[in-house]
């Protein structure tokens, strides 16, 4: 059999254009299986039991009746718990988890902390046993208050970026500004909830560990069990196929821990999965945030100084920075920026990143503020960030790698018809709602991490690309089939591509907006050496000939620039002075994210992003019980997304901004879609009713 990888057009590329997802069949028709679908023969099901105080230590735990219930195999605690070494720096630079230390000691350092795997035959067996364990626990005060005033440490975001970063006499530069903007905002804690709850199922075959999975990556997720268990990490392989949605935190936690640990004990197969309840304490969260901007500016709004104090939770076992206050680095000239993370320990899970961590609730802050400033100078709030438009990065002094953020607020402004817009608030009626207008500027970094990939020319034809890719609905699998048809020259028919497998070799984690850039780059890269070392009409033998790259050298290579991606958001929202009810009418991103490789599925995650962004606005917030630790409506009826009735008309779109220095221009539409998007809609509040809600989310009795 021959083949050939040229015959196309320049018109056929197929790179920029909308291709419908490659597994979309397999995942409406119910084909495509999710990790805790998948059949094993003898597989036995374990059950968390998580604590149900706060602090303390557990004292002693009544196995012998619960080992004595139907189908019970065995109960792990940290009596017979095999041991876990933590004591290592995982793959994305930062350690583990102490959560997933499971069942190393008998401290419990907050509310939902695991104290015990039931494992049974049947999932309702382990359940069952799970909830009649009584587990006696000697007890500690707890504090799980967080608060604007707490005392605080500063502490570099995961242990590099860092806390502080000041440029300029900010104290000066204040004193020298006729307007001055000093505020306080606050953000609440917010929840993970992908559709598909974390599940994992492991076994030991042929001497070596397999897991299944639900997860960002699994090169990283191997990786860290291979560590945890003090394995060799060629005998470990976890697999990923489908992933339901993962938005950071979907890594190692307790879980897949647990699994391992009783398939270990118990020679068969295990799975654990946790409940959407559980994940409230399992999952990871994002930290409530209080933030102080302090502006100062000439009175024609340009600034002085910039300062961004940021404080959120952690854990009295990790600590987990959300650097809130780093986005303002990157954003508007000063002359003085001042910008600090800081932390206070709380007996409280720890949280994690969630989409955009830091950008998410900086930008709230931020481009809140900015709209107070613009407000207070008269200074249109679009016609302000451009008078504030750096050229280099205003703290870092670097080039950007593109910066189109004017072309978005250009575009963004005239198709959202911002020009007719009264500037005066409070003043737009129809009916008993209160009309008003929003807008606040996005950007998130773009980077692109070392990854591997193989290209084979398949006797038949066909090529296979396999690289360990994760799909976490992005729509990645599509996005490098476009790539690979474009850099092979072939129609996407003939491609296939392999994804999520730590067989395929090492590669970036489906997170930091950078999976489908740092995929990407491998991918061509491989393509590329096949392609030129494959004659027109070559004979192919049977097992066919294969390529592999690795771009951890081209990846280094990188420029040293600020590099993101850039959007301006608009919002409009009506308002029910009596009710206290907001509703957003309609919401328009512009986005300058790089080169779109997959126009239909950029726009919905883009658009989901958006729609996020509403959410926080409007409707997330987990509160902490004081007294229990935990919290209050730990399910999806007691914490509220924006649901279908919430969402109204939502468009995205972009402009042209491909990065340079990427052989394909991509930067990264994963998170940037996010930012920015509550600040635009609490501005639009703000014009619709001349109040300004610096909390959120804006509940109705807030507006009351
Ligand atoms: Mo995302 S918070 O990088 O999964």
């Amino acid at each position: 059999m021959t083949t050939a990888t040229t015959g196309r057009s320049a018109a056929d590329r197929v790179t920029g254009t909308a291709h419908t997802r490659v597994e979309g069949r397999d995942k409406v028709t119910g084909a495509a299986r999710y990790a805790a679908e998948i059949p094993f023969a003898e597989l036995a099901h374990g059950w968390l039991v998580l604590s149900t105080v706060a602090r303390g230590r557990v004292r002693a735990l009544d196995t012998d009746t619960v080992l004595a219930m139907p189908g019970v195999l065995t109960v792990l605690t940290h009596h017979n718990a095999p041991r876990v070494d933590t004591d290592f720096v995982g793959m994305l630079g930062v350690p583990p988890d102490p959560g997933t230390a499971l069942f190393q000691h008998d401290r419990v350092p907050h509310r939902g902390w695991p104290v015990a795997l039931v494992v049974a035959d049947t999932p309702e067996q382990a359940r069952e046993a799970a909830e009649t364990l009584v587990v006696h626990y000697d007890e500690e005060p707890h504090d799980v208050a967080f608060s604007a005033g707490r005392e605080a440490e500063a502490y570099p975001v995961d242990g590099h970026m860092p806390a502080v970063m000041e440029k300029g006499d900010l104290d000066r530069e204040l004193a020298a500004s006729a307007v001055v903007v000093d505020a306080e905002y606050t953000t609440p804690e917010e929840h993970h909830n992908p559709m598909e709850p974390h599940a994992a199922t492991a076994r030991w075959e042929g001497g070596r560990l397999e897991v299944v999975d639900s997860n960002q990556g699994t090169h990283w997720v191997a990786g860290d069990l291979a560590k945890l268990f003090s394995l060799d990490p060629g005998t470990v392989r976890v697999r990923s196929e489908h992933v339901g949605g993962g938005f950071g935190s979907k890594g190692v936690r307790a879980h897949q821990v647990a699994a391992v640990m009783a398939a270990t004990v118990l020679h068969r197969p295990v799975r654990v999965v946790m409940t959407r309840r559980q994940m409230f304490s399992l999952a990871g969260y994002r930290s409530p945030t209080a933030q102080r901007v302090r502006l100062g500016a000439d009175p024609d709004g340009r600034l002085r100084a910039l300062e961004h104090r940021s404080l959120n939770q952690t854990s009295t076992v990790h600590e987990f920075v959300e650097p809130s206050a780093a986005t303002g680095r990157s954003m508007y000239a000063a002359d003085a920026h001042h910008t600090v993370s800081r932390l206070v320990r709380l007996d409280v899970p720890t949280p994690t990143w969630m989409r955009a961590p830091g950008e998410a609730p900086g930008s709230f802050a931020l481009e809140s503020a900015l709209d107070e400033l613009a407000e207070k100078c008269g200074v249109d709030p679009i016609d302000l960030r451009l008078r504030n438009e750096p050229a280099v990065g205003p703290v870092s002094g670097l080039p950007f790698a593109g910066r189109n953020l004017v072309a978005c607020f250009r575009e963004g402004a005239r198709r959202f018809g911002w020009a007719e817009r009264d500037p005066r608030p409070g003043v737009r009626r129809e009916g008993r709602w209160l009309l008003g207008t929003g807008t606040a500027a996005a950007s998130f970094p773009a980077m692109a991490m070392p990854s591997t990939a193989s290209v084979t020319a398949e006797a038949d034809g066909t090529f296979t690309i396999r690289i360990n890719a994760a799909d976490i609905g992005t729509g990645a699998r599509t996005a490098l089939t476009l790539i690979a048809a474009d850099a092979l020259d072939v129609p996407t028919d003939r491609v296939l591509v392999r994804i999520g497998d730590s067989d395929l070799g090492p590669a970036m984690v489906a997170g930091g907006s950078a999976g489908t850039r740092s995929w990407a780059w491998a991918v061509m890269a491989a393509a590329e050496e096949l392609r030129r070392g494959l004659a027109p009409g070559a004979d192919i033998p049977p097992q066919g000939i294969t390529v592999r790259s690795d771009t951890t050298e081209a990846v280094g290579a990188l420029a040293q620039k600020e590099r993101h991606s850039f959007g301006a958001q608009f919002a409009e929202v009506a308002v029910d002075p009596a009710t206290g009810e907001v509703r957003v009418r309609r919401m328009l991103g512009v986005f300058a994210a790089g080169r779109i490789v997959n126009p239909l599925t950029a726009r919905n995650q883009l658009v989901g992003g958006m729609i996020w962004g509403l959410s926080m606005a409007l409707h997330e917030e987990a509160v902490r019980e004081p007294a229990s630790g935990g919290v209050y409506g730990a399910d999806l009826a007691g914490y509220h997304v924006a649901a279908h009735a919430d969402v109204p008309h939502v468009e995205a779109d972009w402009v042209d901004d491909p990065d340079p220095d990427d052989p394909v221009g991509i930067k990264g539409i994963g998170e940037v879609g996010t930012v920015g998007a509550a600040a635009a809609i609490a501005n639009a509040v703000w014009h619709a009713t001349g109040v300004r809600h610096r909390d959120l989310p804006i509940r109705p009795d807030r507006i009351l």
